[in-house]
Formats: C-alpha cells, sequence, structure tokens
C-alpha cells in the first residue's frame, strides 16, 4: 500500500525529506519538468507504482497496491476449526464471531481514513505480506513520521494473547484498538468520539455496523468488536513443524529441524518460556522476562555522533544525534517494559514472551527490533543475554557448537503456517479505505462540526 511502501525510510528521513521537497525546483503547473504533458491520472492512483523506486542499495518487501493479486478466503473457518498445532481459539461470549463482524473488522482494519490524516491504517505498522508486522523498520513510523517506541508484533495467533502489548498493559483485543488509533504518533486521532463521529459520516460503512450488530451504529464497542474479530481469524499453523510433531509425519521436517528441535526442549531450555504442548503449541507462557536487552538500551550502548540515514533512494544526510533524539519519541531508550504497569522495581525490563510460530515472516526480533536475523538473536541467547541484576535465572550461557545453532534455526523456520499464504491473499483482496469523492477531505473542511 501507498504508505507502507514508503516504510523503508526512518522516521527521521520521513521528517527531513519532507523538507527536502519544499526545495526541489519549482514545476509549471500543468507540465512535468521534460516538457511532457501533465497527466493528472497519474498523480493519484490506487497505490504507488514502484519502478525506479528500487535499487540497488534500497529494496522494499513490501507490494505496490498494483501488483497485489487478492482472493477472498471464508476467514470464520480458520477461528472455529484453527489449523494443526493450535488449540481452540478463545472466543469470549459476549463478542460470538460472525462473518458479518469479520467483514466489516477487516474494512476497518486496512481503512486508512481512520487516522487524523486518511494516510495511516492497522495495516500500515501490521503488514499482511510482512507477517503482519513491519520487516524494515526495527520500530515503525506512525502520522506524519513520528516513530513509536516498540517493533510491531506479529498478529498471527494474537487471539491466544492473554495480555496485549509488550508490557502486558491491555487485556482485550476490544479495548486495544483504541490505543493505536488515538496515540498521537500512530493513527493520531484525537478522541474515540472523533473516529465514531467520522464513521457515522463514511458512506460506505451505511447499514454495514447496523447488519453485524443487531442495529446498532459505530460505537466505542462495535468498533472494538469488530476490529477484534477479524484479528481473531488470524490463526495461522499447520506448519512443517506441525505436521511432524502433531500430525506424525516423520518426512515433514529433516533431520536438521529434528534435531534443533532436541536442542531447543533440551540443552538451550527455550521451551521453558517458548512452551509446546502435548496437543498444541503457542510457544508462549503468557509471562514476562528479563533477557538483558531492555537493560542493555538502558545503559546506552555506544551510541555514534553522527548517523548516516537514507532519505530516499539514493539520497543520504548524516544527522547528529541530537537532530535524531528530536524526533524520537524517547529520548534515552530506557523501556523498563513490565515496571511501567506494575511500578514494581523487580519488573524493570520485563517483557512478555513472544510466540515462535511464523517467525522467519516476522523480522526485526525483540521487543526494540535490536536483531535483524535469527541467527543473531540465537547467538544472543548463546551469550547468556546481557547480564544484570534482574536477569532471569532461566538465561544463561549455552554454549551451543556451530552446526547446534544451525539447527535449532532450521527448527524455527519450520514454524512457518501452511495458511499464511491464504490470509495474506485474503488481505490483499480487502478494500483499503482510499479517500473517495464523497467523502469530505476531514482535517481541513469543517465537516465534522468543530
Ligand atoms: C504506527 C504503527 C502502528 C499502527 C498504525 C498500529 N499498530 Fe498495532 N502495534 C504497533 C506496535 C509498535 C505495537 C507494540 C506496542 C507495545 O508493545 O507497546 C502494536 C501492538 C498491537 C497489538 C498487540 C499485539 C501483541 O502481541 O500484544 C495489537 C492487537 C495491535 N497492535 C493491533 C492493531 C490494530 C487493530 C491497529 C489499528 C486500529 C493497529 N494495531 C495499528 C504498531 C502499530
Ligand atoms: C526466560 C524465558 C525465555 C527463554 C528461556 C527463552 N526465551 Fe526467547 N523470548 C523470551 C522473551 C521474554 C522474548 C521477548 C523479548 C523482547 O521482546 O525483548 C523472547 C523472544 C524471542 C525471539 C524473538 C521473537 C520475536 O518475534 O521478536 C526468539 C526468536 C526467541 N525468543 C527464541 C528463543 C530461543 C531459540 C531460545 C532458546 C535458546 C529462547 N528464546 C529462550 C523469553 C525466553
Amino acid at each position: 500500500m501507498r504508505h507502507a511502501a514508503r516504510a523503508g525510510l526512518h522516521a527521521v528521513a520521513l521528517l527531513v525529506a519532507g523538507l527536502a521537497v519544499v526545495q526541489a525546483p519549482a514545476r509549471t503547473s500543468g507540465e512535468l519538468d521534460s516538457g511532457q504533458a501533465f497527466d493528472e491520472s497519474q498523480t493519484h492512483g490506487p497505490g504507488d507504482v514502484k519502478e525506479g523506486y528500487e535499487r540497488a542499495d534500497y529494496r522494499t518487501r513490501s507490494r505496490s497496491l498494483l501488483d497485489r493479486r487478492g482472493a477472498r478466503k471464508d476467514l470464520i473457518r480458520f477461528a472455529l476449526d484453527p489449523p494443526l498445532g493450535l488449540p481452540p481459539a478463545p472466543i469470549p461470549a459476549d463478542n460470538p464471531l460472525t462473518r458479518a463482524k469479520i467483514e466489516l473488522g477487516r474494512k476497518l482494519f486496512f481503512d486508512r481514513r481512520l487516522s487524523i490524516n486518511d494516510t495511516l491504517s492497522c495495516a500500515t505498522c501490521h503488514i499482511p505480506e510482512q507477517g503482519f508486522t513491519n520487516n524494515e523498520l526495527r520500530t515503525p513510523v506512525g502520522v506524519e513520521g513520528r516513530s513509536v517506541l516498540r517493533n510491531s508484533p506479529t498478529l498471527y495467533n494474537v487471539a491466544y494473547q492473554e495480555h496485549l502489548f509488550l508490557d502486558g498493559r491491555e487485556i482485550s483485543l476490544e479495548n486495544q484498538v483504541w490505543q493505536p488509533m488515538t496515540a498521537h504518533n500512530e493513527m493520531a486521532a484525537p478522541s474515540i468520539g472523533y473516529v465514531i463521529r467520522k464513521l457515522r459520516r463514511m458512506r460506505d460503512y451505511e447499514g454495514m455496523f447496523e447488519r453485524a450488530f443487531d442495529g446498532r451504529g459505530p460505537d466505542v464497542l462495535t468498533i472494538g468488536q469488530a476490529l477484534a474479530s477479524y484479528q481473531r481469524t488470524l490463526l495461522a499453523a499447520d506448519s512443517p513443524f506441525d505436521r511432524w510433531y502433531f500430525g506424525g509425519r516423520a518426512d515433514a521436517v529433516d533431520e536438521s529441524v529434528k534435531r534443533g528441535f532436541a536442542f531447543f526442549s533440551g540443552k538451550a531450555q527455550c521451551i521453558v518460556c517458548h512452551r509446546v504442548r502435548e496437543d498444541h503449541a503457542l510457544f508462549i507462557d503468557h509471562r514476562f522476562h528479563n533477557t538483558g536487552l531492555g537493560y542493555a538500551a538502558s545503559v546506552g550502548g555506544n551510541r555514534p555522533e553522527t548517523t548516516r540515514v537514507q532519505l530516499a533512494p539514493g539520497v543520504f544526510a548524516d544527522l547528529s544525534r541530537a537532530s535524531i533524539d528530536a524526533v524520537t519519541q524517547q529520548r534515552l531508550p530506557n523501556d523498563l517494559g513490565l515496571y511501567r504497569i506494575t511500578e514494581d522495581p523487580g519488573d524493570r525490563w520485563k517483557f512478555r514472551t513472544q510466540t515462535l510460530r511464523n517467525v522467519s515472516l516476522t523480522a526485526p526480533y525483540m521487543h526494540n527490533g535490536r536483531f535483524d536475523t535469527l541467527r543473531e538473536v540465537i547467538d544472543f541467547y548463546d551469550r547468556g543475554g546481557v547480564p544484570n541484576e534482574l536477569l532471569s535465572p532461566l538465561i544463561r550461557p549455552l554454549n551451543l557448537t556451530e552446526r547446534e545453532k544451525r539447527d535449532l534455526e532450521a527448527f524455527l523456520h519450520s514454524l512457518t503456517g501452511g495458511n499464511v499464504a491464504d490470509l495474506v491473499a485474503d488481505a490483499f483482496a480487502a478494500p483499503i479505505g482510499d479517500l473517495g469523492p464523497e467523502d469530505p477531505n476531514w482535517t481541513h473542511e469543517n465537516t465534522l462540526g468543530y
């Protein structure tokens, strides 16, 4: 999508690029620099064309809207009958799943008009073709290039999480949606009421809420319930590992994966936190642990005086630490994790255990996106994390051999769900909330009654 395509640029880059555009040579209206006639239809459309956008020094994994080939799937089936390796999905009694709610939630999820300036949807940071996370940034970028504190977690299998966010501060998917929608550095809607009012005036939603919720229109509950319903269908399993371990098919994975799983559950003891049960595996324990990463960031590390930032393909600038800090949400990245919720000093730098399902698709890794590859994560655990007085006693040097590391990595790569392609194809078929001719230009016209 248009905004996802820009995801490769750093927050600072976006800001500075904004300034750079001002300095670009002014163009006489109706003419291109080359003197060709100006084709207005080229200035906007269903999505960005990426011709000439990528170069040897800049690649993106997000797809242009024009290249997307969608195919609608009957999503409710994934949630009611989860793929091999997953337990039954918890569905709250007061928000039973229906096709009408899922359809509505899916439309909301991809709708950019839910942000203050009609540019950002949930899918900007939870990009379907990037594991419903963002592979190109350690921490994603919200409205107007504002940076966000943490790495986007994958939304695959989020239905099973007992605590949401990496510090566990929210408890239900229904409530969670209001945080990104109203956070000033994410979708930046000024209030819940603002979003409700906007949705009530969008013609293409007419009747959809009422049909899904027995006559009830968009409100604080129904918007949350619809979005939660869509997210509960994003169950991805039936991976090669599942087919072998739960399905009993010896040939579903190779010997390296089997040895890797043996280290995972034996010598390396990963399984103590990333749990596997007899008949299913979520690879989480619903708990919070200090691996030392948050501590390491809090003591600063050696940050360079200047950092080279890419503004656009082939355009670089050396930015001082001060200019980077000026646009960073938190100057000293001392992210205290669970402590922010409990205020218990013993909880400093504890983060929720992340799932390992589909982990090949969800780089970069950890709460701050510190590692680009699974090998780096394995090396980190092998070193015993970063020692600090609150380090989990379960994290200790492992002394893995090169072959053990390779096997462990092969095992992690075997966790990609067999139905991922279906979920991505379905996402590609979703409408993306382009501002239509009937929509008022919310931010500049006084159509919301302010
Ligand atoms: C600007 C980027 C951005 C946007 C837009 C965004 N998210 Fe997120 N999302 C994140 C980040 C970053 C986190 C982790 C934050 C944290 O742990 O504090 C997150 C966390 C979540 C979680 C919790 C996942 C977990 O494993 O705990 C859910 C669910 C979620 N987002 C859904 C949504 C929905 C629904 C929308 C749209 C209404 C949305 N997000 C919009 C970046 C974004
Ligand atoms: C003490 C509990 C614990 C143990 C033991 C443990 N992990 Fe983790 N793991 C976590 C926590 C907590 C996180 C999230 C850390 C963060 O976000 O900073 C995590 C994150 C990860 C991630 C990144 C997931 C993502 O999407 O970002 C990978 C990969 C991983 N662990 C693999 C392993 C492997 C392999 C082992 C064994 C060598 C292991 N873990 C042992 C608790 C543990």
